[in-house]
């Protein structure tokens, strides 16, 4: 587990669009695809635009890039809560892909038949090799909750399929995410979090008791390969340990 912290939040998103160019050449390189998992919220927009500027877009081979989404609300496609849709206005719309390189969660059923969908279309991707992202980026919640694994749920628990629906009681809303098996067999995750919101959540997640039903994304850890943290000085504030970048 790699703790990157940094000065500005300029600084930490130019740190990780850097990690995201090296992660898709070594891809790219190792078996001529890049299988991006991208995280939803709001934070990781400023990536995604960077990553589409005049100073990065020639660094990524994106004609052999091909994006998933760690979860996605259960709402209609259009829907301005579709982390899709923040994708498509920073990101895809921007670089030269076709539709099939976007693996798109299909809401048009239920949410049981969107998450065994999604699964079925990421596996028809892989073909008959075991799920392994090259890298997933993840978002923290001010609740230690990443992707949709949210503290006191049952996708928790969930240890055989790689994509679930769970019902947000708070939020009445159902969400299609990935379980913290099939995230942690990915070769490389990269958590993003800035602000001083997300401070109490990363000392407890990164630094406190091991509860990972109160803090979710402490399940999160790559079996066979590496897991970095790419925070500010503000959401590191809380960390007893820091080391400054
Ligand atoms: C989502 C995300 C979620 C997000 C965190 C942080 O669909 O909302 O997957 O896990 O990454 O809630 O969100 P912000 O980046 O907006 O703070």
């Amino acid at each position: 587990m790699e703790l990157n912290i940094f000065k500005t939040v300029e600084e930490q998103i130019a740190a990780l669009a850097n990690y995201v160019i090296d992660a898709s050449k070594t891809a790219i390189m190792d078996h001529d695809r890049f299988d991006f998992v991208l995280s939803g919220g709001s934070s990781p927009k400023r990536l995604y635009e960077l990553l589409t500027s005049d100073k990065y877009k020639k660094r990524i081979d994106w004609s052999r890039t091909y994006f998933f989404f760690g979860d996605e609300r259960f709402v209609p496609a259009g829907d301005e809560e579709r982390n899709s849709l923040m994708a498509k206005e920073s990101l895809f719309d921007h670089v030269n892909i076709s539709d099939d390189q976007i693996f798109k969660v299909d809401t048009s059923g239920s949410p049981e038949e969107a998450a065994k969908k999604y699964e079925m279309d990421i596996e028809v991707h892989f073909g008959k090799k075991p799920i392994r992202f090259d890298l997933v980026l993840l978002g923290l919640g001010d609740d230690a909750h990443t992707a949709s694994l949210f503290p006191g749920t049952s996708i928790l628990n969930e240890k055989e399929a790689g994509i679930r629906s769970v019902y947000l009681e708070d939020k009445q809303v159902y969400r299609i995410s990935m379980t913290y098996p099939l995230i942690n067999q990915a070769k490389e995750i990269a958590f993003l979090a800035f602000g001083e919101n997300k401070a109490e959540a990363a000392q407890h997640v990164l630094e406190g008791e091991k509860d990972t039903s109160k803090f979710p994304a402490q399940l999160i850890r790559s079996e066979m390969g590496s897991t970095e943290w790419f925070l500010d000085k503000k959401a590191a504030s809380k960390l007893t340990k820091p080391r400054k970048k």
